[in-house]
């Protein structure tokens, strides 16, 4: 993972050249890292706030020989790879809140976002996209996002270095990505449970339709999110904002 690496100061987005890059069948494990983003992207459509020299924006290209549907669980994979590196390097203690967010304190210093080149039923490229907020004060922030996102600086009272950061991703991610392709998603489902936030508590997912209140009972083995409603339905969720 990361041996062939491909650096930019400044790009409109990491996801967008590992695409290209993907397409012209680079090695598996290639990383794009920026500086910088322009047009940083989310999940949801969403923009990603990717200021100069503060933080971690990268994209690793994946070629797993797995079905479609099991694509999102590298999405959960990479969230364990990146809290063992958080923990590697400092010593906070970071929860992962469904399916992809790290937070530290409650607020969110890290997203990832997945996504797929399919052909026909099969994966061509997975694109697993990792934003963390590494060296930002809280004034970096824009205004909307003080109260609920954060940066390992400000949590932890002193910079990080990025670069180690990295090396300790791309090094945790190895472990886990082998083990998962050895082993399949079991081990890696225990240390993402381990490690999360919303699981046996009462939350709202707002899908892009609507609202589903209930218990979190867990994931399946494809790391969709199972809810229990008051009535004692339960409801699988592929992709929601997660009120906790
Ligand atoms: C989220 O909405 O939580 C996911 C954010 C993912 C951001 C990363 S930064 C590197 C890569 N390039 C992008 O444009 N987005 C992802």
């Amino acid at each position: 993972m990361g041996k062939n690496i491909h650096y930019e100061e400044s790009v409109d987005s990491t996801q967008k050249i590992a695409h290209r890059f993907a397409y012209e069948d680079v090695p598996e494990g290639t990383a794009i890292i920026a500086e910088e983003q322009i047009s940083g992207r989310g999940r949801m459509d969403r923009k990603w706030h990717s200021p100069k020299f503060s933080g971690v924006w990268m994209s690793l290209i994946l070629r797993p020989n797995i079905p479609l549907t099991k694509a999102p669980q590298l999405t959960l994979l990479t969230a364990v790879a990146v809290v063992q590196a958080i923990e590697e390097m400092t010593d906070l203690v970071p929860e992962i809140k469904w399916p992809n967010d790290i937070l530290i304190n409650g607020k969110k210093v890290t997203g990832i976002l997945t996504e797929l080149q399919a052909e026909a039923d099969r994966i061509h490229s997975i694109i697993v996209g990792i934003g963390i907020n590494v060296n930002q004060k809280p004034v970096d922030f824009p205004l909307e996002l003080q109260e609920i996102a954060s940066s390992l600086l400000i949590e932890k009272g002193a910079p990080v270095s990025r670069a180690d950061l990295i090396r300790s991703i791309f090094t945790h991610f190895e472990k886990l990505y082998l083990l998962y392709l050895d082993e399949g998603f079991f081990p890696i489902k225990l240390l993402w449970e381990s490690y999360a936030v919303s699981i046996g508590n009462h939350l709202k997912a707002r899908t892009i339709t609507h609202t589903i209140e209930g218990k979190a009972l867990g994931i399946t083995d494809e790391g969709v999110l199972k809810l229990e409603d008051e009535n004692g339905v339960i409801h699988q969720i592929y992709s929601a904002d997660i009120e906790l």
